[in-house]
C-alpha cells in the first residue's frame, strides 16, 4: 500500500552494550505490523522490514526510491536462522559462518521457499548475514524472524553511518530510529556469493578476499566493478554519490593545473600534496580508520556546499581496496 500520509519520527537512544529493552520490543512490535524501522549494525544503518512480509519489504523499496531489481539482504540473529533462509548450505558458508558471523560478510545462496520474491528482485539467491551490532542482535532475537534491511539512505546516496543521517532522508516517513551512535565499521559489509564452485566478493568491504581465501584455504575470485557485468545490481556504479564532485587524485597522476570552479575542498592523506581548497580534511592513514570516517565526511562536506573534492587516492593495495571502491563510486 502506498504511504502518503506523514508519520511522526520517534528517536530512541539505545545502550550499545545493554540495548534498553522498552525501545526493542516497540521496534519489533512496529515490525511485526508490517511497519519500517531504522536500526544500527556494525557497518551503516539499516533501514529493517520484516523480511518474510512482502508488503513491508515493497515499503522499503518505495521508501528508499530503490529499483525493485535491486535485492535486500536479510538479516538474522544466528547461521541457524540463516540455513532456514537457503535451500543449500556449502562446506565454505559453514566455515564463514563460524570465522565472521556475526560480522560484515554477507553471504549470496540458493533461496528456501519461505524467502519473497521482492526480497531477491525475483532472483534464485538470496543475501543472509548475521550483524555484529549488540542493537540488532537483540532487535533480530525479540522479533524473531528474518529483517530484511538495506542501508538506511535514498537511493543513490551515501549510506548513513549515525541516526541522524537516517533522520535527514526519512524524518515523517518512517515511525521509530534506534539511535546506538555512530557506526563502527562505516562501510557496508563484503558480499560474497557462495553459490558457484569458487566463491566471489560481489562487494569488497571490512572482509577482505585474502582473509576469506585463507579460512576456506581455498581459491577466491573477486568480482571486477565494471559496467559490463553487474550480477549485483547494488554494484551500481552510482550507487555511493555525495551530492558534491568528487576527482580522485591518484597518487602517481599529476595534480590538476587548474583549482575547479566553487567552493572546493581536499581529502589528503599523510604525503599531502599542493593542492589549493577552500576546506582541507586530513583522513586517517589506516583502512578501517578511514572507512569508518568516510561517509560521514563526504555528507559534511555537501552540508559546507561543498561543489568538488579533491580526494587523495590511498594506494592500489588490499587492505584499501573497499574504500578505493567507494571512493570510486561516489566520484562517478
Ligand atoms: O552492511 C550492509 O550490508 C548494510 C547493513 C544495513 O547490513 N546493508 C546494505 O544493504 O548495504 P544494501 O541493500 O544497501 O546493499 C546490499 C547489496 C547490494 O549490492 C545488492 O545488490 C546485494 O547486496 N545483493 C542483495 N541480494 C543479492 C543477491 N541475491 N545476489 C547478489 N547480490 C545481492
Ligand atoms: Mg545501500
Amino acid at each position: 500500500m502506498p504511504r502518503c500520509s506523514r508519520v511522526e519520527t520517534r528517536v530512541e537512544k539505545v545502550n550499545i552494550e545493554s540495548p534498553n529493552a522498552t525501545a526493542i520490543r516497540l521496534a519489533a512490535g512496529l515490525l511485526r505490523d508490517g511497519e519500517v524501522v531504522a536500526f544500527p549494525t556494525e557497518t551503516v544503518y539499516g533501514l529493517g522490514a520484516n523480511g518474510l512480509d512482502d508488503a513491508a519489504v515493497r515499503l522499503v523499496y518505495e521508501l528508499k526510491g530503490r529499483p525493485a531489481d535491486n535485492p535486500v539482504i536479510l538479516h538474522v540473529a544466528d547461521a541457524a536462522s540463516a540455513k532456514r533462509l537457503v535451500s543449500e548450505w556449502p562446506q565454505c558458508a559453514e566455515t564463514l559462518s563460524e570465522k565472521y558471523w556475526p560480522g560484515p560478510l554477507t553471504f549470496v545462496l540458493r533461496k528456501s521457499s519461505i524467502v519473497p520474491e521482492v526480497v531477491t528482485a525475483g532472483g534464485p539467491t538470496v543475501a543472509v548475514r548475521v550483524p555484529a551490532h549488540p542493537v540488532a542482535l537483540a532487535l533480530l532475537r525479540e522479533f524473531d524472524g528474518p529483517i530484511a534491511a538495506p542501508s538506511a539512505n535514498r537511493s543513490s546516496k551515501t549510506s548513513p553511518t549515525l541516526a541522524d543521517h537516517v533522520l535527514r532522508d526519512f524524518d515523517g516517513r518512517i515511525p521509530l530510529i534506534l539511535d546506538a551512535g555512530p557506526t563502527d565499521v562505516g562501510i557496508e559489509s563484503t558480499v560474497v556469493d557462495l553459490t558457484g564452485p569458487v566463491p566471489e566478493v560481489l562487494r569488497p568491504g571490512r572482509i577482505t578476499p585474502s582473509q576469506i581465501r585463507h579460512a576456506l584455504d581455498g581459491d577466491v575470485r573477486v568480482h571486477r566493478g565494471d559496467a559490463e557485468r553487474l550480477s549485483s545490481p547494488g554494484m551500481l556504479p552510482r550507487h555511493y554519490a555525495p551530492t558534491a564532485r568528487l576527482i580522485l587524485l591518484e597518487q602517481d597522476a599529476p595534480l590538476p593545473q587548474e583549482a575547479p570552479p566553487g567552493k572546493t575542498a581536499y581529502l589528503t592523506l599523510a604525503q599531502r600534496r599542493d593542492v589549493r581548497a577552500d576546506v582541507c580534511v586530513f583522513m586517517p592513514n589506516s583502512p578501517t580508520e578511514y572507512a569508518k570516517r568516510l561517509y560521514a565526511t563526504l555528507r559534511d562536506m555537501d552540508d559546507q556546499s561543498v561543489g568538488v573534492i579533491l580526494v587523495d587516492m590511498p594506494p592500489d593495495t588490499e587492505e584499501w581496496s573497499a574504500v578505493r571502491d567507494r571512493l570510486r563510486r561516489a566520484a562517478h
